[in-house]
Formats: structure tokens, C-alpha cells, sequence
């Protein structure tokens, strides 16, 4: 049983990052500016017909996530998290790129907008205004990288340190 979980969960992630991959040339590092994923079309816009986006997101009131004491037992798991669940390959951090720099984003949004962001992507892009703000700014969808709450948690710790370090170095 729990093993037939793990293998869902896994084939989940390997196909997360195989579109991840695919999309290198619109979403890595590279900063060239190559005009797209000719490859690899974006995926067409979520059929939001009907489905009305909210005025304004319900996750994002009080504190921004980086007013929040760090806990810094989750730093080092969050960091692992980061590059073991496939975020490296789609974000940076003070980069150009094409899907959002996460530097300072934990400056901008409240841990709770985060976490749901992470969680439920595909849900937050058709029904959260910053989401589908966000979407239609760099015109991909963010994946779901199978993370489990606590997981999500711990990379949000990780964002706040590594927001808090390079905001020090300033
Ligand atoms: C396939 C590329 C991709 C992967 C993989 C990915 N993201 Fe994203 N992420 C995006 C895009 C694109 C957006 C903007 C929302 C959208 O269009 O879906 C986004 C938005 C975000 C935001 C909000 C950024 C802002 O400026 O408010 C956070 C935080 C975030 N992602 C964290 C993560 C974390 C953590 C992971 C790993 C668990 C991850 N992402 C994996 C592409 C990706």
C-alpha cells in the first residue's frame, strides 16, 4: 500500500519535472532570450470560462511571510526540498528568467499565499487574483510537485532565509 503511494507520488514528480525539462529554453537559467518554447508551447489558457476569478486573494492579508521569525530547523530540509522537488528548474533567485525571481518573494506575499501556490497550483492560477495575475504575466502554468504540507512549510523557511541573506548582502 504505502509503497504503491510512494510510486504514485514519484511517477508524479518524474513527470513534473519531464514538462519542467521540457521547458528549459523558456524557464532555466539561461537568460537568452530564444523567444519562447517553440518546442514546447505553453499550455492554453485554463478554460476559466465561467469560473470567475476573485477580486482579491483571500490568502494574502496581515503579514508579509518575511515579517515572520525564521525557523531555522526547516531551513536546510526547505533548501533540499527546493532542488530535490524540481522548483531549481523552473525559479531563481535575482535572475532574469521567464517564471517569477524568487528573490524577495517572501517580501511581497504572506507564508499562507505561498503555501497554497504550492500546493494547489493549478487551483490558485484560476481562482486567485495574484495567481492568474502571475499566469498571465509569464503565460505558464507553475506545476505540482506532489509537496505535502510540512514540505511546503520547510521550503517557505528556506525562501525567507535565502530572501533574508541576499536582502543582508544589499
Ligand atoms: C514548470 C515550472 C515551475 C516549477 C517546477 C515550479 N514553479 Fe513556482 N511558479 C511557476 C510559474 C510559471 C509561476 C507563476 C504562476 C503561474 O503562472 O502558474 C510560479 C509561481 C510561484 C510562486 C509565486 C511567485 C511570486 O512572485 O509570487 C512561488 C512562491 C513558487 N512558484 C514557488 C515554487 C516552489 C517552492 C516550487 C517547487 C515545489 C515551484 N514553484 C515549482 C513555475 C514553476
Amino acid at each position: 500500500m504505502g509503497s504503491i503511494a510512494a510510486f504514485a507520488r514519484a511517477a508524479r514528480v518524474l513527470a513534473a519535472l519531464m514538462v519542467a525539462g521540457s521547458m528549459v529554453s523558456g524557464c532555466g537559467k539561461g537568460g537568452g532570450d530564444t523567444g519562447g518554447s517553440a518546442t514546447n508551447p505553453p499550455p492554453p489558457a485554463p478554460d476559466t470560462a465561467g469560473a470567475a476569478v476573485a477580486a482579491v486573494s483571500p490568502y494574502d492579508s496581515g503579514p508579509r511571510a518575511a515579517e515572520q521569525p525564521i525557523d531555522p530547523s526547516k531551513v536546510k530540509q526547505g533548501e533540499a526540498l527546493f532542488t530535490s522537488k524540481g522548483c531549481i528548474v523552473c525559479h531563481g533567485f535575482g535572475k532574469r528568467i521567464t517564471c517569477p525571481d524568487l528573490d524577495g518573494v517572501t517580501m511581497r506575499r504572506t507564508a499562507e499565499w505561498m503555501e497554497h501556490q504550492i500546493l494547489h497550483p493549478e487551483v490558485m492560477t484560476k481562482q486567485d487574483p495574484i495567481a492568474h495575475g502571475l499566469l498571465v504575466q509569464y503565460k505558464l502554468q507553475m506545476t505540482n510537485q506532489g509537496l505535502k504540507p510540512d514540505e511546503a512549510k520547510s521550503v517557505i523557511e528556506f525562501l525567507k532565509h535565502k530572501n533574508h541573506e541576499a536582502a543582508a548582502a544589499k
